[in-house]
């Protein structure tokens, strides 16, 4: 073919791709357009530049954030069912999403129809029964404000702005995780839409799909309300201290001491390795469920010399919200988890060795904050529920400590080295757990902290063929496929 054929025939390409694309586009607003038809006056379509539309895309990371067709905010839970039929009888990528915190990309995100649920945003708790209804469109702060003058609270996030849906559907490790399991253990009913638009509850009656909507995410409709048993709650003591490098020996040993010591499942720390401007620090969050904790557990931390301290007794809410989570939001974010059989000393000062190896390299290409989530709950955690309850964790015949990595960074030509960084890292903590004698080469990982691209069996052991008989059961023409995330 000579040179200026060539050339033609590459010009047609992009024209075809250029249309294919604008076709494609006029298809998804026609979707668009039929939902905002079909549905009740309780729910509404908004198109790109509405305020409305800006909300529903955004994402606590902006590498989850797409470009949706168009967003719809739906007001019941037969709107959700009449969305879903003409999704899937257009065969329209779509996405869910509640408090928009998931971190891998494209998991609540699509270049489709984004579903925003904020509108499920009711909180009604019932004495009788002990349990409490929450909306699919709350962050847990919301909930946690609405409890607390009723003296009740419920198992859920443990930083601001967090949401109820992808968190419960997941696992749910809470500051009450001690005390009474994931949230998963302490969920009691659904309202699901199924994928093929029915509207229905479930709970112990529906034994597959209870144990399956715990831990499965969005594969097997969508959520519009979560049952949730409820307990009594007052003031709660803790808040955030931070260190500086020169103390970070001490804050090694303190945690390794509180993790490996400490048996009062009121308490509970995240011991944040962080590096920031050339520089390791850590940030520390303490945690006791009663307005002042007995001598001794956080004597340690208390006693380092601290960079800020606000450590103090006060409410749930007030709690939750002393975290600096919210400081690097709207940053790019990868996550990335180990899970272990316990903090030992080894495996911490590793953490350290991370933290300074990838802080220093990772700085140097756009990063701007390098962290490591240290969370050395008790290992009776999974104890709080019987052996085969939830879909994760796929066993409870030990307890597994999750350990969080998240990087936060500003250019997308970054995100390739952040990813790698992420996942050779959490391999070189393995290799040291593995070499300190921890078993746990195929520990189950938790999928609100595993990277995409995990393999299923990592999230959900040997409960994945049932999980993927039950997916075959009540979504056959795979509806839910349309819509990213851990996909059974
Ligand atoms: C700052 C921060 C702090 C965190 N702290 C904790 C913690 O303390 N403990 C912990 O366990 N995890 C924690 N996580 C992880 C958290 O659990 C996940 O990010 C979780 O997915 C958040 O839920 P979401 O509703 O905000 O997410 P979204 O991004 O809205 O959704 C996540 C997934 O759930 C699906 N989904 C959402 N809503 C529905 C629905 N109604 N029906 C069906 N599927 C749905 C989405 O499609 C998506 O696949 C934290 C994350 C961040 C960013
Ligand atoms: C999509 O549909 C809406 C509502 O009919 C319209 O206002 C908008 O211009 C359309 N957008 C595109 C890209 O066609
Ligand atoms: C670690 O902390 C414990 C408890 O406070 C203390 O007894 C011990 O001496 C400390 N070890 C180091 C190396 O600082
Ligand atoms: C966190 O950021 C969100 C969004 O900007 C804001 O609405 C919320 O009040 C912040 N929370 C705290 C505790 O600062
Ligand atoms: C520190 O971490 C790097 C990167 O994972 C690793 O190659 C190195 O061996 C570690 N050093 C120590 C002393 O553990
Ligand atoms: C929808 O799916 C459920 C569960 O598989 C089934 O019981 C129900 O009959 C289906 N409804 C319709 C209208 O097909």
């Amino acid at each position: 073919m000579s040179v200026p054929m060539l050339r033609a025939l590459g010009l047609l390409a992009v024209f075809l791709t250029g249309a294919a694309a604008r076709l494609q586009e006029r298809s998804m607003n026609s979707t668009c357009n039929a939902i905002a038809e079909a549905i009740s006056p309780a729910s509404h379509v908004w198109y790109p530049l509405s305020f409305h539309y800006a909300k529903d895309i955004e994402h606590w990371a902006a590498s989850s954030t797409d470009l949706a067709a168009c967003s719809v905010e739906p007001g019941t839970a037969e709107d959700v069912g009449t969305i879903l039929q003409i999704l899937a009888a257009s065969q329209t990528p779509f996405a869910v999403k509640g408090g928009g915190h998931a971190t891998n990309p494209g998991f609540s995100s699509t270049p489709g129809v984004q579903i925003a649920m904020y509108r499920f945003s009711e909180v009604s708790y019932d004495a009788a029964s002990q349990t409490v209804d929450v909306g699919a469109g709350l962050v847990w702060d919301d909930v946690y404000a609405a409890l607390e003058p009723l003296g009740v609270n419920v198992v859920g996030g443990r930083v601001t702005g967090v949401g109820v849906a992808g968190f419960s559907l997941g696992g749910g490790y809470s500051w009450l995780t001690n005390e009474r399991g994931l949230t998963v253990d302490n969920i009691v009913s659904y309202q699901l839409v199924l994928p093929n638009g029915t509207v229905t509850t479930v709970d112990e009656n529906v034994p597959d799909l209870f144990f399956a909507l715990k831990g499965g995410y969005n594969n097997f409709g969508i959520v519009t309300k979560f049952t949730l048993k409820a307990y009594p709650q007052g003031q709660v003591w803790g808040g955030l201290i931070t260190y500086t490098a020169d103390q970070l020996d001490k804050v090694n040993n303190a945690t390794f001491v509180f993790s490996n010591t400490v048996t009062d499942p009121k308490a509970q720390i995240i011991t944040t390795y962080n590096f920031l401007l050339g520089e390791p620090g850590v940030s520390q969050l303490l945690f006791y469920n009663a307005p002042t904790p007995p001598a001794g557990i956080f004597d340690d931390f208390l006693a380092i010399p601290h960079f800020t301290e606000d450590v103090s007794t006060r409410s749930f809410t007030s709690l939750v919200q002393s975290s600096p989570s919210n400081a690097t939001a709207g940053t790019r974010a990868v996550f990335n988890t180990v899970s272990l059989l316990s903090y030992d000393e080894e495996v911490i000062k590793a953490v350290l060795n991370e933290t300074i190896f990838w802080g220093a390299r990772l700085s140097l290409a756009t990063a701007t904050f390098i962290s490591y989530d240290v969370e050395p709950f008790m290992t009776t955690l999974f104890t709080k529920a019987p052996a085969s309850s939830s879909a994760y964790p796929p066993s409870r015949a030990r307890g597994l400590l999750p350990l969080n990595i998240y990087y936060a960074w500003l250019l997308p030509s970054s995100d390739e080295l952040m990813r790698d960084a992420a996942v050779a890292s959490a391999q070189q903590l393995t290799d040291v757990a593995i070499a300190q004698g921890q078993d746990i080469a195929d520990a189950a990982l938790y999928g609100n902290y595993a990277i995409d691209g995990t393999p299923l069996e990592r999230l959900y052991g040997d409960n994945l063929d049932q999980l993927q008989a039950t997916k075959q059961k009540y979504d056959p023409q795979n509806v839910m496929g349309l819509a990213g995330g851990w996909k059974l």
